[in-house]
């Protein structure tokens, strides 16, 4: 399977972060939380180091529930705050302004310390193209949402979101381009729709996440379309297209409308809610 790779995008996407860092408190990370580690950009350690730091894994109403904790406890024996979000929903900015105030609670004392009270946090919302940002940023600033325009000691131009009392985000969100080298992270771009299906193979990509829910979700294959942990993948596209009437001209299956139904099955969350990898998948 051939991915586009867009490394113009992704310079300008780094220097407009390199050149705004400065200003931030917090760095806020929305990853895809069906697939927390292919929709993250490591570049990020690096380029939010020494800001703190919390690791939003969005669209948790997509996931499955049990991986997410177990991905939270990873980050935070990683030292690093990490909370699970359906961004579109409004009662999230609550939550989420409560941890950040956590997060930052050394910055709102060393200001406190100096007499300075009630400064904004200042934070950049940052991800991969389709985690949730623009989702996120919306509901955060609710109908608060105003731009502050310019203010002193901050490089012209900046514009600022308000969020509640204490909270500022910066209105342009970064955007990380995801990392392809590895055909499985790029496998699964995919198949949670992160990259654009034109470019796509169906076939491959549903015979992918066959072979995962196999072994992790087989119940959520049977019950849909009465596919055993044991059928070769083959078998199992005909299958499908067997329980979905599937069938082109000659009364021969169809596979690769087989194939599509099953991507737009998980999309839709009709094969349950499900993730794509785990911690123990990665190494380090
Ligand atoms: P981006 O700025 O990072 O590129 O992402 P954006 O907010 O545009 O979100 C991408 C898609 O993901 C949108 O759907 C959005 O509604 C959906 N989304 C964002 N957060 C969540 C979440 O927590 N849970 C779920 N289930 N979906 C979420 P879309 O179909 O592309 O657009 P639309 O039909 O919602 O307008």
């Amino acid at each position: 399977m051939s991915l586009q790779w867009y490394p113009g995008h992704m310079t300008s996407a780094r220097r407009m972060m390199q050149e705004n860092i400065k200003l931030i408190d917090i760095v806020i990370e929305i990853l895809d939380a069906r697939i927390p580690y292919s929709s993250r950009n490591p570049d990020i350690d690096d380029l939010a180091k020494n800001k703190f730091r919390l690791i939003i894994l969005n669209k948790s109403d997509m996931a499955d529930k049990a991986v997410t904790d177990l991905w939270i406890k990873y980050y935070k024996e990683k030292d690093i705050a990490c909370v699970a979000l359906d961004a579109r929903k409004t009662s999230s900015a609550a939550k989420i302004m409560t941890l950040v105030s956590d997060v930052c609670k050394e910055k709102i004392e060393r200001d406190r310390k100096k007499g300075i009270l009630n400064r904004p946090i200042k934070a950049m919302i940052v991800g991969i193209p389709n985690s949730g940002k623009s989702t996120f940023i919306n509901s955060f600033a609710g109908k608060s949402y105003a731009k502050t325009g310019n203010k002193p000691g901050v490089t012209r131009g900046k514009q600022w979101i308000r969020a509640g009392k204490g909270m500022e985000l910066l209105d342009t969100p970064g955007i990380l381009w995801p990392k392809f080298e590895d055909q499985s992270v790029g496998m699964k771009l995919a198949i949670t729709g992160a990259i654009n299906d034109n470019i796509l193979e169906m076939t491959e990509l549903s015979s992918n996440l066959i072979s995962y829910m196999q072994k992790y979700y087989c119940n959520n294959l049977m019950e849909r379309y009465k596919i055993d942990e044991s059928m070769s993948i083959e078998t199992a596209l005909s299958q499908v297209a067997d329980v979905r009437k599937c069938i082109k001209k000659g009364n021969v299956p169809d596979l690769d409308r087989a194939a599509r139904i099953i991507i737009d099955d998980f999309r839709s969350l009709k094969l349950g809610n499900i993730s794509l990898e785990r911690p123990d998948d990665i190494k380090g």
